[in-house]
């Protein structure tokens, strides 16, 4: 079975088609295209648009990537929430440096993203956390993310405290957990093109502004 899935992987070829992505299309603001670029990802359905991979590296050099939900956008940047007792918690309170990628294949779209990250303030915490529906509130309680547990049945146990706990009352933002604010100062926008010519438009941060140039596939 592992070889015929190594062969599959060897011989399987994929020719990008779609469009296109040049200087004048990408504009003057990697934010701004991005928006656009997630825009059509929702009219195409793709699936999961506001999924980005956030790669860290621990304070001992090593990285660890996993998914997390874009939650917002502004100028500055993007957000996304967590328990800040994670891996990625540790990793970030020790390196605040970040990698981002998004791939959304059905629009044969890559964005790279590399910045440093904040934690937002307690207030966008916790106006977010008391959007969320009450059984996530209670699962960030329950869930020490990132610890080992014994089995799904510990899980269960603390989600019957914490419900117990909260009966009745609004569920309380844990201290441990809230939202970061990735400040991206490097921006890949990747469009798969034909032949492997793809086109790829970087943007990075000067001082004022950004720095816009095509990079070779
Ligand atoms: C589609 C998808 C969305 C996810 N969104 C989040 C998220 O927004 N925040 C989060 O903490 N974990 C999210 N996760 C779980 C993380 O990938 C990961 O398992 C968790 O954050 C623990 O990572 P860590 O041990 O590296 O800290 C998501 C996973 C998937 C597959």
């Amino acid at each position: 079975m592992i070889e015929e899935v190594s062969n599959y992987l060897n011989q399987i070829r994929h020719e990008f088609t779609s469009q296109a992505l040049n200087e004048k299309a990408a504009g003057d603001s990697p934010v701004k295209l991005y928006a656009k670029w997630l825009e059509e990802a929702v009219g195409a359905q793709v699936l999961d648009p506001k999924a980005m991979v956030v790669s860290t590296v621990s304070k001992n050099g090593k990285p660890s990537s996993r998914v997390v939900y874009n939650r917002g956008i502004n100028e500055t940047g993007f957000k996304f929430f967590t328990n800040y007792d994670s891996r990625k918690g540790h990793d970030l309170e020790a390196n605040p440096f970040v990698s981002v990628n998004v791939f959304w294949s059905e629009m044969e779209r890559q964005i790279r993203m590399e910045g440093k990250v904040s934690k937002l303030s307690e207030e966008d915490s916790d106006t977010y956390f008391h959007d969320r529906p009450r059984d996530s509130q209670i699962g960030a309680w329950a869930s020490a993310q990132s610890q080992k547990v014994v089995d799904r049945t510990e899980l269960e146990k603390w989600v019957k405290h914490f419900n117990k706990k909260f009966d009745g009352v609004d569920v309380p933002r844990p201290p441990h957990w809230g939202g970061y604010l990735i400040e991206a100062t490097y921006f890949e926008f990747w469009q798969g093109r034909p032949a492997r010519l793809h086109d790829r438009i970087v943007f990075e941060k000067t001082d004022s502004d950004w720095n816009k140039y095509r990079v070779a596939p």
